[in-house]
């Protein structure tokens, strides 16, 4: 029975660190890169599932500014999988208006990936129903590097005061900060690390991790996590909210 959840209460933006591809093909001795392919599916299923609920908002980290370390059979296949997803998903993402974007250091794609990634992000940005973001090249200590590199230009050319160099300045120069904050961060594959993910955007983000691979991340298990952030309180660094009558108790004194 899937948990129960609250539509009214849902988290505007989930992120998800998408891990445990590898292990999973390993397990059952097969080439890593199997892992991601079946990986690719979940990615559609969990889109599926977040615009279905009515998630306004999901981040996806599909690749990061540290990935293109690993081997390079590696990398080719996921830029492969990540051409065949954009392109296989391109109706589907039209037929129910979600918006599609990227962000990191998308010059550094290849030409393969950036021809279908470009004109899908222009075809779909006007669509409101999801928008889903997936973060490729990307770091977040990058980000805000990258952020705070341009405002410092604008600011040496002359077209930016030096005091629009604060915490609003810098977000608005960060463009995974578009769609706001990250309300919920899920991480599946067992480990408990932000692994320089949305850095910024996460700061007051609900983290949940999940001991599933991300191959055998279902429906269900997105539920759970939904259903786990509206269990939590959110105080953003405020005290807890007292209950009415309290609250109206203390008002008088
Ligand atoms: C981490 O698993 C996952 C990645 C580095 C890439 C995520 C990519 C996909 C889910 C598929 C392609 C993406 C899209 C959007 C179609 P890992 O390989 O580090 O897992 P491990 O910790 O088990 O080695």
């Amino acid at each position: 029975m899937p948990p129960l959840v609250d539509l009214r209460r849902l988290p505007k933006h989930v992120a998800i660190i998408m891990d445990g591809n590898g292990r999973w093909a390993t397990q059952i001795g097969r080439d890593r890169s199997d892992g991601h392919r079946a990986g690719s599916d979940t990615v559609r299923t969990v889109v599926r599932t977040a615009r279905r609920l009515g998630v306004e908002a999901l981040t996806l980290f599909a690749f990061s500014e540290q990935n293109w370390q690993r081997p390079a059979p590696e990398v080719t296949a996921l830029m492969a999988l990540l051409r065949d997803f954009l392109v296989r998903e391109r109706e589907e993402l039209l037929e129910n208006g979600i918006k599609l974007r990227a962000v990191g250091r998308t010059d550094k794609l290849p030409p393969a990936v950036r021809e279908v990634l470009e004109p899908l992000a222009a075809e779909t940005a006007e669509l409101e129903g999801m928008t889903l973001t997936l973060a490729l090249s990307y770091g977040g200590r990058e980000e805000i590097v990258d952020a705070a590199r341009r405002l410092a230009e604008r600011v040496g050319r002359g077209e930016l005061d030096p005091a629009a160099g604060d915490e609003h300045g810098l977000e608005a120069a960060m463009p995974s900060l578009d769609v706001g904050p990250v309300d919920l961060l899920i991480r599946t594959g067992g480990e408990q690390r932000i692994s320089n993910f949305l850095l910024w955007g996460a700061a007051y983000a609900e983290l949940h991790f999940s001991p599933r691979l991300w191959p055998e991340f279902d429906a269900e298990c997105f539920y759970e996590a939904i259903a786990s952030y509206q269990r939590r309180e959110r105080r953003f660094g405020r005290v807890a909210q007292l209950p009415k009558s309290e609250a109206s108790a203390a008002d008088a004194e």
